[in-house]
């Protein structure tokens, strides 16, 4: 397969991003970010508790064309402009991620433009080197979001080691099955913060797994402990309580994911400390991760909220330091499920 050269690649890139429900079309120039349209499926899936990955593939599918429509004409440019198409390639939904795929490839094709096939936990990764304020590594990342919460050691802009990852549960997937057993909507991320606003976050004691052995991460323990909580309170107690049960389970999952952070600073390597993913658009993180930093003498870099949860503008931006592939190589290129290159 002929793949172009890796590099700080400069010019216009169009990209798309459908790996779960958000269906998103993005033009960055370099670090510059032209356009980011983000089309959230969130009211379709409220009803049913989470994501149905099959009405996600059909969305994504009528939304698409007017998605990456509206990211072109907000950046004031045409396809032919565009030097190439980036778009996620894997982890995601399978059927959701065709959906980006396929329409990269004809867009791409149609104008003998290079793909560049993205691996979406380097997008979140990515992120960090967009405007404002780009981040240089190396830097020590965490990401959490629905799908994956891991910490990531970014060393090059091209590729980041994991240094530990979650054996169960991801972080925002705590947040959603938490929120559901509180009765709250989805997504559950923002239901639990802004219902812990009034309660006491010291009010339960749910257990923090913290393994003796390095830094992956486990939230299923604390999701079992909620559903026994629960059931013990009673539906009128819980109702009650709601706000407590949030702030403390809230609590519980940050402290743990700012403790495995503290735990891989002690190395002394890094110099700064980002994170990213939807979980990091929660205040009480960024407060914690904040305070953090301000300890160990790191600098912080929180991206804006918009570049946290899923977007295309961090696609393109892996895509500036990903291997592109030039027309027409990547026609029978396929999506994946699984991350293609956890460490890319
Ligand atoms: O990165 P993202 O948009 O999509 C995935 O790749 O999964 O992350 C979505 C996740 C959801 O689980 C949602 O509940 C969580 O991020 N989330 C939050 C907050 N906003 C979104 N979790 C905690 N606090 C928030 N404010
Ligand atoms: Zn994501």
């Amino acid at each position: 397969m002929a793949r172009g050269g890796r590099g700080r690649l400069g010019g216009l890139i169009l990209a798309i991003e459908t790996s779960c429900d958000d269906t998103c079309a993005a033009v960055i120039d370099g670090a510059q970010i032209l356009s980011n349209v983000i089309s959230s499926q969130a009211a379709f899936h409220e009803r049913y508790g989470g994501v149905v990955p099959e009405l996600a593939s059909r969305h994504h599918l009528e939304l698409v064309n007017a998605v990456v429509a509206a990211a072109l004409e907000e950046a004031g440019t045409e396809l032919p402009a565009v030097d190439a198409v980036a778009v996620t390639q894997g982890p995601g939904l399978i059927g959701a991620l065709l959906v980006g795929l396929s329409t990269a490839k004809a867009l791409a094709a149609a104008h003998r433009k290079p793909l560049i096939p993205v691996d979406h936990l380097h997008g979140h990764v990515a992120a960090n080197f967009l405007e404002p304020a780009p981040l240089e590594p190396p830097f020590l990342c965490l990401i959490a979001s629905g799908g994956h919460t891991l910490l990531a050691a970014v060393r090059e802009p091209f590729s980041f080691e994991v240094l530990g990852q979650t054996v169960d549960d991801a972080a925002g997937e705590a947040f959603d099955k938490g929120a559901r057993l509180l009765g709250m909507g989805y997504p559950g991320g923002p239901a639990i913060q802004k219902a812990a606003e009034g309660g006491a976050p010291e009010a339960f004691d749910f257990p923090v797994a913290m393994s003796e052995r390095g830094l992956d991460f486990s939230f299923s323990g604390l999701k079992t402990s909620l559903v026994y909580r629960v059931r013990d309170l009673g539906p009128e107690e819980t109702d009650r309580r709601r706000a407590d049960l949030a702030a403390s389970f809230q609590r519980a999952i940050v402290d743990q994911l700012v403790a495995k952070l503290r735990r891989a600073a002690r190395s002394g390597e890094w110099p700064a400390i980002a994170i990213g993913g939807g979980v990091a658009a929660n205040a009480e993180l960024r407060d914690r991760t904040e305070a953090l930093c301000d300890e160990l003498g790191l600098r912080l870099k929180l991206v804006p909220l918009a570049l946290c949860t899923d977007n295309a503008a961090m696609i393109g931006s892996a895509a500036r330091f990903s291997d592109q592939i030039t027309y027409p190589d990547y026609l029978d290129f396929d999506a994946s499920a699984e991350s293609a290159r956890l460490a890319v």
